[in-house]
């Protein structure tokens, strides 16, 4: 008879609760698929009294998440407090110290601190798993270590963020601006307590930073992530981008390149008949190309209780199973620190401006584009607002340094009104 495999869980939010319901629900199908208990034996959060709606006085208490952390009876420490450092990396740090193998949801902890906490894992010959903390219930972590290990990743692309996702899909439905559908969100509870790290981007580049980091074989780099949130997205470019056949998504894109490892997760343009064109709502969407497989797109729910245990669970199990995995898919004295590419691989862009309505105007614009070297692919001027002409242009393929050489020389023509607006176009 196998030992049981003890378990301590630090964080008993939306995730901890999660994962305390399967492990006190699914305890048969648990032990049949790993041939050992799964047997919680130690909890830890803020508030000791507070009703989670589970019953949890069978198992030890600790206020110290780090005093949980260091237990004899605990053999894997589940970190699902949250947060960049504090208790969270003490807390992972005390638990690899003393032994026990770490599973977390927490990619901010990771995409900052993950090389030194995987390191430190390998000289204690302990793991750190974290399919939990990309894309929630979707099991991209396991993809890309374990399915698609046999090929040479060329690019992983992705909506790694739902709440944005909603964001931009809800202000197309409704027809709502920005910060209306962002208020709306905010009161429903559907972002972050720090909003800024689901707008901004920030908590997307993590995820990317992440798989980008098993992906390439490099050392996790979220400071090389090229970060832009949906803050500035306007429904007047959702309208016109779908006339334009696209939609337009908060992206993350990484692939390495003769220039250094490139990372972005900015808004994009893709095309609307696209996989990720049709995605909508909270779901999120990860895409693997491999020079072997070619492609593989994953779908699914990017957060919630059930989804985000779910692949907690499934680090769990692998470590119940004695799979013992590297964090970032090799050992992390191999991982390479990544150069980042000072620029990004030509795109064709898209643009937006509104022109004085006078003659000439139009064939200044082309004028600049042409001097620029960059040529238009297809063109669209709507009927005018008053004195201005509402114009949209999608180039063919430029470098971004290209293209703020010619947005620039457009503001000396005289003839635009306002800023122009510019979006990257993503080849899926
Ligand atoms: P919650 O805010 O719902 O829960 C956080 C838990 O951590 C709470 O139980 C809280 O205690 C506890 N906690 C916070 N600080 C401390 C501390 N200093 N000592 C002890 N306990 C502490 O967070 P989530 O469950 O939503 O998220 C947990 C992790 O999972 C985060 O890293 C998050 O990024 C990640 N994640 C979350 C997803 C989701 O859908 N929610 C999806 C994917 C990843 P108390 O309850 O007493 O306040
Ligand atoms: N009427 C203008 C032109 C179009 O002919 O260039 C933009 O104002």
């Amino acid at each position: 008879m196998s030992t049981p495999l003890r378990i301590g869980i630090a964080g008993l939010g939306t995730v901890g609760i999660g994962v305390v319901k399967i492990l006190r629900q699914k305890s048969a199908l648990l032990e049949a698929r790993t041939g050992r208990k799964l047997e919680l034996t130690a909890i830890s959060a803020r508030s000791k009294s507070k009703d989670r709606g589970v019953p949890l006085s069978g198992y030890a208490w600790e206020d110290d998440p780090v005093a949980l952390a260091r237990r004899g009876d605990v053999d894997v420490f589940v970190e699902l407090m949250g947060g960049e450092d504090g208790p969270a990396k003490a807390a992972t740090e005390a638990a690899l110290d003393t032994g026990k193998d770490v599973v977390t949801a927490n990619k901010a902890m990771l995409a900052v601190n993950g090389q030194a906490l995987a390191a430190r894992a390998e000289a204690a010959a302990r793991v750190v798993r974290f399919e939990a903390a990309v894309a929630g219930g979707i099991p991209v972590v396991k993809a890309l270590t374990e399915g698609l290990a046999g090929n040479d990743i060329t690019r992983v692309l992705g909506v790694m963020n739902g709440s944005c996702n909603y964001i931009l899909t809800r202000m197309e439905d409704a027809g709502l601006t920005y910060q209306e559908v962002f208020d709306e969100a905010n009161a429903l509870g559907y972002l972050e307590a720090d909003p800024e790290l689901d707008v901004g981007g920030i908590d997307a580049g993590h995820k990317l930073a992440l798989l980008a980091s098993i992906a390439f074989g490099t050392q996790v780099n979220f400071a090389g992530v090229e970060l832009e949130g949906i803050g500035a997205v306007s429904i007047d470019d959702i309208r016109r981008a779908g006339d334009m056949g696209y939609r337009i998504k908060l992206l993350g894109v990484a692939q390495m390149t003769g220039r250094g490892l490139e990372q972005r997760m900015t808004p994009c343009l893709v095309p609307k008949s696209s996989p990720m064109g049709q995605l909508t709502g909270g779901t999120n969407m990860v895409v693997l190309e491999g020079d072997q497989v070619e492609q593989v797109v994953l779908r699914g729910p990017g957060a919630g209780e059930g989804p985000t245990a779910s692949a907690v669970l499934s680090d769990i199990i692998d470590i119940a199973r004695g799979t013992r995995l590297t964090t970032y898919g090799q050992p992390a004295h191999t991982l390479v620190p990544a150069t980042p590419a000072r620029s990004a691989t030509p795109a064709p862009y898209y643009l937006r401006m509104a022109l004085e309505d006078k003659p000439g105007a139009l064939a200044k614009i082309a004028t600049v584009l042409g001097e620029a070297g960059i040529s238009i692919d297809r063109m669209r001027q709507y009927t005018h607002e008053g004195p201005h002409a509402p114009v949209l242009i999608v180039t063919h393929k430029t470098t971004r340094s290209a293209l703020d050489e010619a947005l620039a020389a457009m503001g000396g023509t005289g003839v635009m009104a306002g800023e122009p607006v510019a979006l990257r176009i993503e080849n899926l």
